[in-house]
């Protein structure tokens, strides 16, 4: 079975084609960071524009690259929530486009979801119940997975998202946007001491002991204070330390959410996954825990793309779900669409 899938929730449009769930045929993105880099962060107007001008060349170009007609595919997947609406619209209108003139059917669906997906394409098989680790520019969050389509939140971030923290940081320390790679860099140059004390104060300390939570907008605060104390101090030094602050908050979530649920299956994805110190701590957290660990190898899957959501649309398709050219959109992620 041949399937495309669309995404065009943010600040990426991307196109993938996909066989089967599990093998990519081929994948276009274009990435709008040098368009949104002067704002340091993502305009919603700029985006959408964007994604209209790009994204009928990106289907050319995957139907060229795989040779296959548009009248072949066996569905169009295509994300409809969360994300910014204007954009998710893009992308609808090239889904119904193509329902209308060929009679494929739609897959709509959330694009969160569709993160923990893309491993299929890496060889993970698609076993449940598990639980998803999804940290990225717009969400940081635990959910429990019992089949495709349906996902419960175990915790969420009261306030920022891992990655808009790394954003927002880079921009206190004058490093470029998108500050997850900047700050990477930085933090790997600096050589803590074998007595290496932690420069910022650990998060939600006086949470209850078994919530899950996520909260990066004091860490932002913390740093903001340690630069307005010590205008001089290295920005490798600091970039180590918010790495290591925030990561150790991950990790807690993360043997919490073990332990609340019993899972000890994960999958994780989102863009700060592209993050190399944060893969390596969790695979020896799960190691170390007896956990089962996937995420994605490849970095572009990762971030949004059109794979992902190809990869979704099969499982949800082959279970019977699609919908005509008058499904909607939606800003807020949608848990259960199945
Ligand atoms: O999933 P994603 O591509 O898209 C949105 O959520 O929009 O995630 C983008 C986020 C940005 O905040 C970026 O700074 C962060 O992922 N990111 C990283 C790294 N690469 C990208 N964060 C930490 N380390 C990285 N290497």
């Amino acid at each position: 079975m041949i399937g495309l899938g669309i995404e065009t929730s943010c600040d990426e449009t991307s196109l993938g084609i996909v066989a089967d769930g599990k093998e990519l045929v081929s994948l276009k993105i274009f990435s709008q960071i040098d368009l949104h880099k002067p704002f340091r962060g993502i305009v919603p107007e700029i985006a959408s524009r964007a994604h209209l001008e790009k994204i009928n060349l990106l289907l050319s170009e995957v139907l060229f690259e795989s040779k296959i007609q548009v009248s072949e595919l066996d569905y169009v997947a295509v994300t409809n929530s969360p994300g910014l609406t204007g954009s998710l619209m893009i992308g609808a209108q090239l889904a119904r486009s193509i329902h209308l003139v060929y009679g494929t059917p739609i897959v709509p669906l959330c694009h969160l979801q569709a993160h923990f997906a893309v491993l299929h394409l890496e060889g993970v098989p698609p076993l449940f119940p598990v639980l998803g680790l999804l940290l990225s520019g717009g969400n940081s969050a635990i959910y429990k997975m019992e089949k495709f389509g349906s996902m419960q939140t175990v915790g969420d971030t009261m306030d920022d998202a891992l990655g808009e923290a790394f954003d927002k940081v880079a921009g206190l320390l004058g490093l470029p946007y998108p500050g997850g790679p900047a700050i990477e860099a930085q933090a790997a140059l600096y050589e803590p001491s074998s007595k290496e004390k932690d420069l910022l104060p650990p998060l939600l300390r006086n949470l209850e002991t078994d919530r899950v939570a996520f909260s990066f907008s004091g860490l932002k605060t913390a740093v903001a204070h340690l630069l307005a104390r010590e205008p001089n101090i290295s920005v490798p030094k600091v970039c180590y330390h918010f790495q290591n602050t925030a990561f150790d908050l991950v990790e807690r979530n993360l043997k919490r959410a073990v332990n609340k649920t019993g899972i000890r299956r994960v999958y994780a994805g989102g863009g700060v996954l592209a993050n190399s110190t944060l893969q390596s701590r969790l695979r020896k957290f799960s190691e170390e825990n007896s956990l089962e660990f996937f995420s994605p190898k490849k970095k572009i899957y990762c971030t949004d793309n059109g794979a992902m959501v190809a990869a979704l649309g099969y499982y949800l398709f082959r279970q019977g779900y699609s919908k005509s050219f008058d499904f909607q959109v939606s800003p807020v992620r949608q848990e259960t669409f199945l």
